[in-house]
């Protein structure tokens, strides 16, 4: 039996054991007496009555033991033209002081703290001191609008949030100020301060009292301590996307979090203390939580924080010379960044150079198609690891677990269970599924350590979107297969998440945007197929009799309305105008078989469609802005 599949098996019979065990790789004020205790649904609360803080693991600790002066994190920004290694004590510094200062706002444990940052080391610093004094980070992704920061202010109910003057992308800068101002005036919710970075590129205009400059405000504080927190206390809200306009507050705790981030680190990701780790997403993603963050640092690694795209910021080669100059031995990033690479540098001549040191590249957030994987395996020479997880869990579920002496990867599938998490594949009755046969792809309760406790203030909503479907199951939301020899192939999503380039948008979030037009009747927004992004959105309008105004105009007003509301990430490939949407006899949107359309796939014309004719007019409109070019099969359902 491999490494792995003997710590699998005894994770199954003895998972008490083995989450005892790894609880000893966090410092704990009062250790935990019982790995976990059971809860409603066949849920489980983690280390019940222990105490610790995850400041503490991920900082202080690394300091007491003598290891202060190595770098804890790397700043490479080829955007703003700057490099800053800041070491672990200098980062304990860092933290103490801004904790100090949110103390001085008469920030207390339990209170939330929006985080508006670009992916800059103040970012990191931020989370960690609001950690620190056990306030509840909501960390809300740069690219956001005004609107939808808004809403997560309203639903987070923050006392603090902490914003810098301007995030910079290759289209130049973002003022992320004026954003932020006009959020807190949509929000209900009153803010009482607002921390600012002023960056050298841009400076904001602060609005005192309410607004405090950065600097002066840690400048004047005295440094605070790490304060004890229950295991089971929040330690962040991280929004994502649901099924509606309303996105969903995951709740992480604070000892279960710290333990599975100890845990993967070292046995999915193979990494060992002083390492260094590259998680090249963003902060704002659970990603960005889980592996720029919590994991490197409670692991005592070192991080780098990039902020930079992997093409254009100068050129395709950007992230193998972060490899090389930083010495990273295993990268994390999204199938996406490396179809962009893939792209501008088929034949990897960037990487003539070498890898430096990396022994792994890491995949996730969608799927890792097998053309990019081989691309990949070929020119950077070590494993390339497809892992799947989600918001929700933390960490990941599937994976090859490299640190556990796993290797073999399978073509077109996410991985093995992890240890801690044990999959089925259920139908509509909850019967699992034979192996290769597509269904509900499901955890048995309980999750690990590290999952959400719960969703902020909608319990409710929890057990019907995870729970409520397959008693004793967590629903994923993706449906896939097992095959015979337990690799988990994950096909799509079941509801309207649709997923650019990792990021997880929800269709229907865009289309209540779109409805909101004066002059749309009603609307569809689909994933389309797209060579680098995975899926981009595509929307179709049905306008309201009577409209006369040019359609140009409208789809114009549209787009600007997408970017202006939800933010630049979810803005639409294309937009077109349709007579009408194809439905179902009971008024459903048949958006699969728009997907379908758009994506030249063959499909079969449902028994229960309505109009028929609709279909027609989806494939013009779709073809005349270049989707739907292949002649697609259509079979008759009825
Ligand atoms: N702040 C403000 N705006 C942002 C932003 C931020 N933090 N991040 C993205 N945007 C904007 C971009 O400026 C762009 O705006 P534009 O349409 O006006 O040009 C838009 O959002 C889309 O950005 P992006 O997704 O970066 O697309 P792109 O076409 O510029 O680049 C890729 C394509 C593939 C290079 C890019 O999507 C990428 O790096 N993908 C990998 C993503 C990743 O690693 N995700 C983590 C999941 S694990
Ligand atoms: P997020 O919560 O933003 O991380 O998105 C999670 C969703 O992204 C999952 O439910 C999947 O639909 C998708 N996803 C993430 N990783 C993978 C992967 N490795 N393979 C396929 N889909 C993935």
């Amino acid at each position: 039996m491999t490494a792995f599949a003997s710590a699998y098996q005894a994770s199954v019979e003895n998972p008490a054991r083995l989450w005892s065990e790894a609880a000893c790789a966090v410092s704990w004020y009062h250790a935990p007496e019982e790995p976990f205790e059971g809860k409603a649904y066949g849920l489980a609360e983690w280390f019940p009555g222990a105490t610790l803080n995850t400041c503490f693991n991920a900082v202080d600790r690394h300091v007491d033991a003598g290891r202060g002066a190595q770098a804890a994190l790397i700043y490479d920004s080829p955007l703003a033209g700057t490099e800053r290694c800041v070491s672990y004590q200098e980062l304990q510094h860092d933290v103490a002081q801004l904790a100090g200062a949110l103390r001085d706002l008469q920030v207390q444990p339990g209170d939330r703290v929006v985080i508006y940052l670009p992916m800059i080391p103040e970012a990191v610093i931020a989370m960690l001191a609001c950690a620190r004094i056990g306030a509840v980070h909501c960390v809300v992704f740069g690219g956001f609008a005004a609107p939808e920061l808004a809403k997560r202010i309203d639903d987070a109910k923050p006392r603090v949030v902490l914003s810098a003057s301007c995030g910079i992308e290759p289209k130049g800068i973002v003022a992320y100020k004026p954003l932020l101002d006009a959020a807190l005036e949509l929000a209900a919710h009153p803010v009482e301060s607002v921390v600012i970075l002023q960056r050298r590129e841009l400076r904001a205009e602060l609005r005192r009292p309410r607004d405090l400059d950065w600097c002066e405000a840690t400048a004047a504080a005295a440094p605070a301590a790490c304060v004890p927190m229950r295991a089971s206390d929040p330690l962040y809200i991280l929004y994502t996307s649901g099924t509606t306009g309303i996105a969903k507050g995951v709740v992480r705790d604070n000892g279960g979090h710290a333990v599975a981030m100890a845990w993967s680190l070292r046995h999915v990701f193979g990494m060992q203390p002083g390492e260094v780790f590259w998680a090249a997403s963003d902060i704002g993603w659970v990603v960005g939580h889980s592996y720029i963050v919590y994991a490197p640092l409670i692991a005592g690694c070192t991080t780098i924080l990039y902020e930079g795209k992997p093409v254009g910021t100068p050129d395709a080669g950007a992230y193998w010379r972060v490899i090389r100059a930083h010495g990273v031995q295993v990268l994390l990033t999204s199938p996406a960044a490396l179809r962009a690479i893939k792209r501008e540098d088929p034949e990897g001549l960037q990487l003539k150079p070498g890898t430096g040191r990396l022994r792994a590249v890491f995949l996730a957030g969608e799927r890792a198609d097998p053309d990019t994987v081989r691309w990949a395996e070929k020119h950077c020479q070590v494993p390339v690891i497809d892992n799947w997880w989600q918001t929700e869990l933390g960490w990941p579920a599937l994976a090859t677990c490299l640190g556990l002496g796993e290797r073999a990867v399978r073509y077109g599938s996410a991985g093995h269970a992890v240890p801690g998490y044990r999959f089925a594949v259920l139908n509509a009755q909850s019967e699992p599924q034979s192996p290769r046969i597509i269904g509900d792809i499901c955890i048995r309760l309980p999750l690990p350590p590290g999952c959400l406790s719960t969703l902020w203030n909608n319990e409710v909503e929890f057990v019907a979107s995870y729970l409520a479907a397959h008693p004793g199951f967590y629903r994923t939301g993706d449906s896939g297969f097992i095959d015979a020899d337990g690799f988990v192939h994950v096909m799509s999503r079941i509801d309207d998440i649709i997923n650019v380039a990792g990021h997880r948008l929800s269709s229907g979030g865009i289309e209540q945007v779109i409805a909101e037009h004066p002059d749309v009747a009603e609307c569809a927004v689909i994933g389309a197929a797209d060579a680098i992004k995975g899926m981009v959105p595509v929307g179709l309008l049905v306008l309201k009799a009577g409209v006369t105004r040019a359609q140009a105009e409208i789809i114009v007003e549209v787009a600007r309305k997408i970017r202006d509301e939800i933010g630049a990430i979810s803005a639409c490939r294309a937009i077109v105008v349709v007579d009408r949407l194809p439905k179902t006899r009971s008024g459903k949107i048949l958006r699969s078989v728009i997907r379908r359309i758009a994506d030249g796939e063959s499909f079969e014309t449902p028994a229960s469609i309505e109009d028929p004719q609709a279909l027609d007019g989806v494939c013009e409109a779709l073809r005349a802005v270049g989707y739907s070019q292949t002649e697609v099969t259509r079979a008759s359902g009825m």
